[in-house]
């Protein structure tokens, strides 16, 4: 049976769906990792005042506040309520370096969130004709640098560490469960798909 969450991979061949949920959340890893490297680009760009280059490079910044305000939060939230709390309770003794690996992620969650809400109220009020001051440039650049320096690591652990071990650990139901889980939570969006076509 052809399925929405198939049809979205039509021509994307190697991207995972909902029956392979780890490798989904390894997917969306690579979609976060490049969001942060165009915002490492857009942050070069600001810094470099070319103003007819600041509509393209603002444009690529709501892109990214946009995925991680909707698609990145899924994704946290993929995490935080249907994996981690699974490795939990049924990773046993074999999931014990994930266990703790997860107490730093989801402190790692958190942060993330505070970053992003800062980040989302400087971009709304920098000015985009090439006014912005040098302060909320700087403020820019940091934001940028404290996203990636926190994601990279933090993704590393995760698709080493705590998705491994979780295929190693996760009875298949409750993989299967995982990823009907992830499919209810974008609902939404799969509808929305559903009725455009
Ligand atoms: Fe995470
Ligand atoms: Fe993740």
């Amino acid at each position: 049976m052809v399925t929405i969450s198939s049809m979205l991979t039509i021509n994307q061949p190697h991207i995972p769906d909902f029956t392979n949920p780890l490798g989904l959340l390894v997917h969306c890893h690579e979609r976060i990792e490049a969001q942060l490297s165009a915002l490492e680009r857009t942050a070069e760009i600001l810094s470099a005042g070319d103003t007819r280059s600041l509509p393209p490079a603002f444009a690529i910044v709501d892109r990214a506040c946009a995925h991680f305000a909707t698609p990145g939060v899924k994704h946290t939230e993929d995490e935080d309520v249907s994996l981690f709390p699974r490795l939990r309770e049924r990773g046993g003794t074999a999931g014990q370096d994930a266990l703790a690996a997860m107490t730093e992620l989801e402190s790692q969650h958190r942060t993330a969130e505070q970053l992003h809400a800062e980040f989302d109220e400087l971009v709304g009020r920098l000015p985009r004709d090439g006014s912005a001051d040098a302060k909320g440039l700087e403020r820019f650049n940091e934001l940028v640098t404290e996203l990636t320096t926190l994601y990279r690591p933090h993704i590393l652990l995760e698709n080493n560490l705590v998705f491994p071990v979780a295929a190693r650990v996760l009875p298949a139901s409750e993989i299967q469960a995982l990823g009907e889980e992830m499919r209810a939570r974008r609902k939404d969006i799969l509808q929305r798909l559903d009725v455009s076509r």
